[in-house]
């Protein structure tokens, strides 16, 4: 019975109108574990899981931007037993899945401050974004040690830098430009951002990317967070009128 209405949501999805690219905020994996009376960390470990689902059911259905919100420059601030424990983590995620990301043609990439990683960490990335490159069924983005702030405050001093080189055009400076300069350069801005844990915040995440993006939220635990929970976000995605500042009418008669 589950199975049948897990198919039935799946079986609903217009296979024409998926979003391109997909953002999630994977949020509540602390107060999972505390519910069960486990470490945060139990947390963490439970969220690879979810990671896997979503990444494989995004690269099944044909949804060719995937990113991921693992670590924030907030996150720093936490406990430094919990920071260690998410850098191993995320080591030792990357190095298992590396294969199944080359047997999915799936490009990893990674946007934040990466230079902030612990070096075990940064070369893992590293040895993985370069070994996956070429890859092209879906591109998963991981945001680590990534703050929105962060990277439209290293945008424009990328941008002042360039001018002062002679490099950029003093002139008005276009909204094209800027995209030039951010971290997400070359992947198309997300048009669904889902959040999980029942937080109706943004959390300094790809503020300049999600100027349209349609926010979903759910009240579930990103450990709890399964492949039917996507395709019901997608489906809720799907009835959604987009009208990006237009009125219905021009959107429905084109
Ligand atoms: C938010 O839950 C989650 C994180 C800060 C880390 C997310 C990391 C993973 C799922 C593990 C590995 C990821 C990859 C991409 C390999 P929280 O700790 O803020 O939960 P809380 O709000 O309940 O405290």
């Amino acid at each position: 019975m589950a199975e049948s209405l897990k198919e039935s949501i799946k079986q609903k999805l217009d296979t024409a109108k998926l979003p391109e690219h997909i953002a999630v905020i994977m949020d509540g994996n602390g107060r999972w574990a505390k519910l069960k009376g486990r470490p945060r960390v139990f947390g963490h470990k439970s969220g690879v899981k979810a990671v896997r689902e979503v990444t494989e059911a995004c690269a099944e259905l044909g949804v060719p931007y995937l990113t991921l919100y693992a670590f924030s420059t907030e996150n720093w601030n936490r406990p430094s037993t919990e920071v260690s424990a998410l850098m191993e983590l995320l080591v030792l995620t990357i190095g298992k899945e590396l294969k199944t990301l080359m047997k999915n043609d799936v490009r990893l990439r990674a946007i934040g401050k990466l230079d902030f990683l612990p070096e075990k960490c940064r070369n893992e990335l590293k040895e993985a974004i370069e070994k996956t490159k070429l890859n092209k069924r879906m591109t998963l983005t991981l945001a680590l040690s990534y703050g929105s702030r962060e990277e439209l405050t290293d945008a424009f001093n990328s941008m002042l830098a360039d001018m002062q080189k002679g490099m950029l055009d003093k002139g008005p400076i276009s909204a094209e430009t800027i995209e030039q300069y951010l971290y997400t350069t070359g992947i198309p801005d997300p048009e669904l951002l889902i959040r999980t844990s029942g937080e109706h915040r943004i959390s300094n995440f790809l503020l300049w990317q999600i100027a349209y993006a349609e926010l979903y939220f759910t009240e579930k635990f990103w450990p709890d967070f399964e492949r039917e929970d996507l395709y019901q976000a997608i489906f809720n995605f799907q009835q959604r009128e987009r009208r990006f500042g237009k009125i219905s009418e021009q959107i429905t008669v084109g």
